[in-house]
């Protein structure tokens, strides 16, 4: 029986090793790390295989899945799943997996290097040095904001929007800076208020209060735009935001703004709202730090991500439940019977 799986852009090594080890048939669409597949593209390839392993810059949507009576499962490698049509998927009889909690520490820590690049002004102090204008110290240079409780010994506010597993991650961190910890998510309540590090906060206090506010939750319908111009201008003018979950989550026309005005002191972004284009004036602002979405990119984390959507793959090659299906219904439903039996023929 062949087992061919589509890989749409090239994956770290682990993945594709594994996939060979378990004797797939492997294409691997677009090898050009700094280009994307046009959908032209993939519509064109994916009727050939039996398990699609995409990355989150394809959208996978009903069109494309109809297209494919056989497809067998969806693997993709990141935890965010936002690009695939789930509710799609799971009326086709397509389970579809992803790769959580292997990134949760790399993105914690990374969420905390955007924190103190923004608070410390760190990158733009780097700049200063290469480009060689570093002259005399002077007690004015590259000032910025306290993390820890500052001379005063207030301790700063970290507000968390979002506390799933990375947004629990990143409060663990900011116990050793001491900060008294707001966490807000109206899905995870209970945890938060069984968590001894954090307290619950309703968003409004959270943004009125918070020095530090730190975006982690999926993109829904319900995130959308969560933090638009209204929740910005909640926010205290010596406050910081940062995100590192996805970029539609803020308005970000509405960042500029509030970024210009002052009515926020700062950004970090690693993720925009309509990736990899940024809202027009955003780069040129001197109080936001950018990144290109690597929150998650370490080596180990990486692979790691890429052998768990190989074996995702594997596991809806062989029609096992996948470790990391993010619809589980959809196993024995008679539509994804129908797909497997469809393969078989
Ligand atoms: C990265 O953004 C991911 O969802 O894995």
């Amino acid at each position: 029986m062949p087992r061919k799986v589509l890989v749409t852009r090239r994956i770290p090594r682990a993945g594709l090793e594994l996939l060979a080890q378990a004797d797939c048939d492997v294409t691997v669409l677009q090898h050009d790390e700094e280009r994307g597949l046009s959908r032209q593209e993939l519509l064109h390839s994916v009727g050939g295989c039996d398990v699609l392993l995409p990355l989150l810059t394809e959208p996978i949507d009903r069109q494309l899945m109809e297209s494919h009576p056989a497809l067998l499962g969806i693997a993709q490698m990141a935890v965010g799943f936002d690009n695939i049509d789930v509710a799609a998927a799971t009326e086709l009889g397509i389970p579809v997996a992803n790769t959580p909690e292997v990134l949760t520490e790399a993105t914690a820590d990374f969420t905390w290097a955007m924190l103190m690049s923004v608070a410390r002004r760190v990158p733009a102090a780097h700049d200063y040095m290469q480009s060689g204008r570093y002259k005399i110290w002077g007690p004015n240079l590259f000032l910025g904001a306290d993390v820890g409780s500052g001379p005063d010994g207030v301790r700063k506010v970290l507000g968390i929007v979002g506390y799933g597993r990375i947004g629990e991650a990143v409060a663990r961190r900011a116990t050793g800076f001491d900060m008294e910890i707001l966490a807000h998510d109206p899905s995870k309540r209970a945890i938060i208020e069984a968590d001894e590090k954090v307290h619950w906060a309703e968003l409004e206090e959270l943004l009125r209060r918070a020095d530090f506010v730190t975006l982690h939750p999926p993109l829904t319908p319900r995130t959308r735009h969560l933090i638009d111009g209204d929740a910005l201008s909640r926010m205290k003018p010596t406050a910081f935001l940062i995100n590192a979950a996805r970029g539609p989550i803020v308005d970000e026309s509405a960042l500029v703004d509030a970024l210009r005005s002052g009515q926020i002191a700062g950004a970090a972004l690693d993720v925009y709202e309509d990736e990899p284009e940024m809202a027009s004036g955003l780069a040129v602002l001197d109080n936001v730090v950018l990144f290109p979405h690597i929150a998650s990119a370490t080596d180990a984390t990486r692979s790691r991500m890429a052998a768990m959507a190989a074996t995702n793959a594997v596991a809806h090659l062989e029609g096992e439940k996948a470790p990391n299906c993010v619809n589980p219904e959809v196993y024995g439903s008679p539509v994804w019977r129908q797909r497997r039996r469809r393969r078989s023929i």
